[in-house]
Formats: C-alpha cells, sequence, structure tokens
C-alpha cells in the first residue's frame, strides 16, 4: 500500500459529518462518487453477499426525490392525524440543497446465508467507506436517517423487495467552510476493557 499506517489514521480521525446547510452550490465530480461507491463495494462481508445496493439522485433526480419523499409523508401523516407542513417541506426541498443524494439499501440474501444483521452490517462499513473517500477528497456528506428511511411503503422506489431495507441516505455537497470541523469523542480507554494473563 502507498499509505502510511500514520495517514490511515489522520483520514480516519479527520472524516467528518458535513449537513447541507454548508454546502455551497457546486456540484460534487460525478467521478469522486464513482469513488466513493468502488470503495463502498469494497467492505467487507461475510459469505461475500455485498448486501449494499445505492441508488444515486442529482440533478432533477433531486426534485423527484423531494416530491417522493414529502408526498409519501403526507399520506402517511394525514392517515395518522400527524401531519406537519414544516416538515413536509423540509423533506421537499432539503434534496435540493444537495449535489448527490445516495440512497442506501439493504439486499436481503434469497438464500438467507447469514443473519440479518450481519447484512445491516456489512452496508454500514460500505457507508463508511464512502464518508471517508468524501473526506478524502474534501467533499462534504454526512449519513441521515431521517425522513422516510423507516417507512415500508418507500422500498420500492429504490428498488427494494419487503425483505430488504432502506439504511438512510447518504447526502453530498461541496462545503462553504474553510474550516474541516470539529468533532470529539469520549477517550476509547472508557469503552475497552482487556484481560491479560
Ligand atoms: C447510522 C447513522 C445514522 C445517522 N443519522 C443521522 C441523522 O439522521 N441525522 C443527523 O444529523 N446525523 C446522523 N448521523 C451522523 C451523526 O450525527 C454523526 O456521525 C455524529 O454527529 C458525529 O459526527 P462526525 O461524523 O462528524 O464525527 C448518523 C450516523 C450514523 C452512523
Amino acid at each position: 500500500m502507498n499509505i502510511t499506517p500514520e495517514q490511515a489514521s489522520e483520514l480516519i480521525q479527520n472524516r467528518r459529518s458535513l449537513y447541507p446547510t454548508v454546502y455551497n452550490d457546486q456540484p460534487v465530480d460525478d467521478a469522486i462518487v464513482n469513488t466513493m461507491l468502488e470503495n463502498a463495494n469494497w467492505a467487507p462481508t461475510h459469505r461475500l453477499t455485498q448486501p449494499w445496493r445505492f441508488t444515486v439522485f442529482t440533478g432533477s433526480g433531486l426534485e423527484k426525490l423531494g416530491n417522493f419523499q414529502a408526498d409519501l409523508y403526507r399520506k402517511k401523516a394525514e392517515a395518522s392525524g400527524t401531519f406537519d407542513t414544516g416538515k413536509y417541506e423540509k423533506l421537499k426541498q432539503k434534496p435540493l440543497q444537495c449535489s448527490h443524494i445516495i440512497a442506501i439499501g439493504m439486499k436481503r440474501d434469497p438464500k438467507e446465508r447469514v443473519p440479518e444483521v450481519e447484512e445491516v452490517m456489512a452496508t454500514a462499513c460500505a457507508v463508511q467507506n464512502m464518508y471517508l473517500t468524501a473526506s478524502a477528497y474534501g467533499v462534504g456528506g454526512y449519513w441521515g436517517t431521517g425522513g422516510i428511511t423507516y417507512y415500508e411503503e418507500a422500498k420500492p422506489f429504490f428498488g427494494l423487495e419487503p425483505d430488504d431495507k432502506l439504511l438512510g441516505f447518504f447526502y453530498l455537497g461541496m462545503p462553504k467552510i474553510s474550516k474541516w470541523p470539529e468533532s470529539k469523542r469520549d477517550p476509547i480507554e472508557e469503552k475497552v476493557h482487556w484481560e491479560r494473563v
């Protein structure tokens, strides 16, 4: 490998979530998005089931996604008497703040060769690869699981079947901020227990 362990650690520790409010109106190069997807495809996967599936929205595809999710939200929220105009408008408009949005799907192995949770975990590894790649290119992005993520009715729009899962959306845009954001974690020592003989 041409990168040093120190470079790998630097990338991992400087990966950040950047939100649409800090995106400018410049597009992310499709070539970078393709590299993100290619790297996602190299995630670990038990029995090589490769469960990750992605739908990429850009250009007028973003409007299509916004209309779909806002209308689906309205249909469900009106039926349960919880409709909120602000939420509807946010679902409709938020995609337009992005350069690309990647819908994240998990395709259930028809032979169920591994437990479902392992397919979700493998897909999460694929998303981490996308996150790292975006950060390496200085592209803003984050994984969001709000909105219609867990609506059963949303699945067909993303080519997913009832046994599959929609796991959220990866939002992408070029950052208008000059300083890469800070993040924080509690010390790893608080989360690890070593046993030595
Ligand atoms: C599975 C998953 C779901 C997430 N969903 C959301 C979300 O719905 N909304 C949001 O603002 N951030 C979401 N995030 C991003 C986290 O908020 C973010 O990783 C956290 O604030 C730490 O910031 P950092 O990624 O820059 O270190 C999600 C992250 C993961 C791993």
